[in-house]
């Protein structure tokens, strides 16, 4: 649909959203209720409430919306925002690329207020041509400092888990959902999502990736919008914009709970088949 004639339709959506009309709409994800999660800082089975998607919504494979809560048993489709066929945002910028997308943002972007206390933005890093992306929340202290993402202890585990699968950090390309810093590393708030989590899209629609691997449950919920906690459907297959996506818990989780690591390595030998990797071999 052109620009033009949907902008004022997906104002309409987001007003219907606000007074929580959203159910009705079959492509639209229930309000959540709201919640706190910071992957590097809380449990894994937190929520938070994210804003009405300004953006194409992920195509996740899923049966009619539903208000009751999942029983254990349940397959995971069966609970997360019903969005099958094509959406009504679901364009894309042509001829989009990176340095677009950088430049869009510009190097003094003050659009939320995350911008008060970051000293760099953030953006990503890694190969354009990626078949494998790491999506995480949002730069930590050392992140923000060097303006890279996942540097930090955290990140040194995520480069030992791409290591694990036989890559190396600069054949993969690693980014967040909110590009600045959020203080004191605490959750990247619904206004902050609303705002930079376009930049991701577009990030993902120029790279193309075969896979998408969401590092905790604020990726994960922005791109599936879905308020459900990570551990209902970690790692489970998702289609997203063409792309399959699994989550899995975030690093900084895993320094906490390192009995969980092998619950990942599950996740990330799956994200191995589909793309025909092997192990990194023991020296
Ligand atoms: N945690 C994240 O989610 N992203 C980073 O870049 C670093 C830590």
């Amino acid at each position: 649909m052109e620009a033009s004639r949907s902008a004022p339709l997906e104002a309409w959506l987001r007003y219907a959203d606000d007074l929580g009309l959203s159910p009705f709409y079959l492509d639209r994800a229930p309000r959540p209720a709201p919640g706190v999660s910071r992957s590097g800082s809380t449990s894994v089975e937190t929520e938070v409430e994210l804003p009405p998607p300004h953006r194409p919504p992920p195509p996740v494979t899923a049966s009619p919306p539903r208000s009751a809560p999942p029983s254990a048993s349940e397959p995971v489709a069966a609970f997360l925002p019903s969005l099958t066929g094509a959406s009504l945002f679901e364009e894309r910028i042509d001829n989009d690329t990176l340095e677009q997308i950088r430049t869009d943002i510009g190097p003094a972007c003050t659009r939320c207020k995350l911008h008060k206390a970051r000293r760099n933005i953030v953006f990503g890093v890694g190969s354009p041509l990626a078949k494998l992306v790491f999506v995480g929340e949002g730069p930590g202290h050392d992140e923000d400092i060097q303006g890279e993402p996942f540097v930090g202890r955290a990140g040194k585990l995520l480069t030992q888990m791409i290591e694990a699968m036989g890559l190396r950090r600069h054949d993969v390309y690693i980014c967040n959902v909110v590009k600045c810093r959020p203080p004191e590393n605490r959750l990247p708030e619904k206004d902050e999502i609303a705002t930079c989590s376009p930049y991701l899209i577009r990030q993902l629609d120029v790279i193309k990736p075969k896979v998408i691997c969401c590092l905790g449950a604020c990726a994960a919920q922005t791109l599936l919008n879905t308020t459900q906690g990570i551990s209902r459907y970690r790692g489970e297959w998702f289609d997203y914009r063409g792309a399959k996506l699994m989550a899995t818990y975030h690093p900084a989780y895993l320094l906490r709970n390192p009995a969980a690591k092998s619950e990942v390595w599950k996740d990330l030998q799956k994200i191995m088949a589909v793309l025909g990797l092997h192990p990194k071999r023991r020296e």
